[in-house]
């Protein structure tokens, strides 16, 4: 029985509706000080234009984009970015994990991450790597589910406000 406040799934197509509903996750998520590409304040035409060129890789394969749902709507997202070069068919990035403050800190992030993890197995891709702020709460939870870090690069991004920010890499070995 599911008792969780939320349900996953994949998306192989996303609607308008459901482009709000990401770009709202999106700017919550930036608004909370979260350094996901985007400066502060993120509006919701740039936020809309991002999810919208997400649709578009979703509908030709290049990405598997996962949603979960609570009673409000979408409350969580993440991605894997499939369309890598010739010589790396086996691997897959991880992108664009982001919990609504609303349900975070409930296990959401670690349900994503290994919901992400099986569908980078359906897609037979065995090898998934992402970076994340250094220490920050992502790279505690990759940490905390078995990602090995690689190391940090310092100055990699700014936050939203500004200020610089290390960046880790992390793997994950999903062969055998
Ligand atoms: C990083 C992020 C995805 C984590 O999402 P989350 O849903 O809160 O993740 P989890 O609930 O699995 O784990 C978070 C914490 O809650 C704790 N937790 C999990 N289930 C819990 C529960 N039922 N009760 C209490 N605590 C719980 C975890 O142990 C973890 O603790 P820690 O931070 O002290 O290590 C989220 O904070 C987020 O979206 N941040 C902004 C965007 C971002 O930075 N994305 C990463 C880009 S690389």
């Amino acid at each position: 029985m599911n008792t969780q406040p939320w349900s996953l799934r994949r998306l192989h197509a996303v609607d308008p509706a459901q482009i709000d509903g990401l770009a709202d996750v999106l700017i919550d998520c930036v608004d909370g000080g979260a350094s996901v590409s985007f400066m502060h304040p993120l509006t919701r035409e740039r936020a809309t234009a991002f999810w919208r060129r997400v649709a578009d890789g979703v509908a030709t394969g290049a990405r598997a984009l996962l949603v979960a749902e609570d009673a409000h709507g979408i409350c969580g997202t993440v991605q894997l970015v499939l369309d890598l070069p010739d010589n790396q068919p086996h691997r897959a990035d991880l992108a664009k994990m982001l919990v609504h403050r609303r349900a975070r800190r409930q296990g959401l992030g670690a349900a994503l991450v290994r919901a992400a993890e099986a569908v980078a197995i359906d897609c037979g891709r065995t090898l998934l790597v992402l970076d994340a702020v250094t220490d920050g709460d992502a790279a505690r939870m990759y940490a905390r589910l078995g990602w090995i870090r690689v190391g940090d690069i310092p100055r990699y991004a700014l936050m939203p406000q500004g200020e610089p920010c290390s960046t880790t890499y992390f793997y994950r070995d999903l062969a055998g």
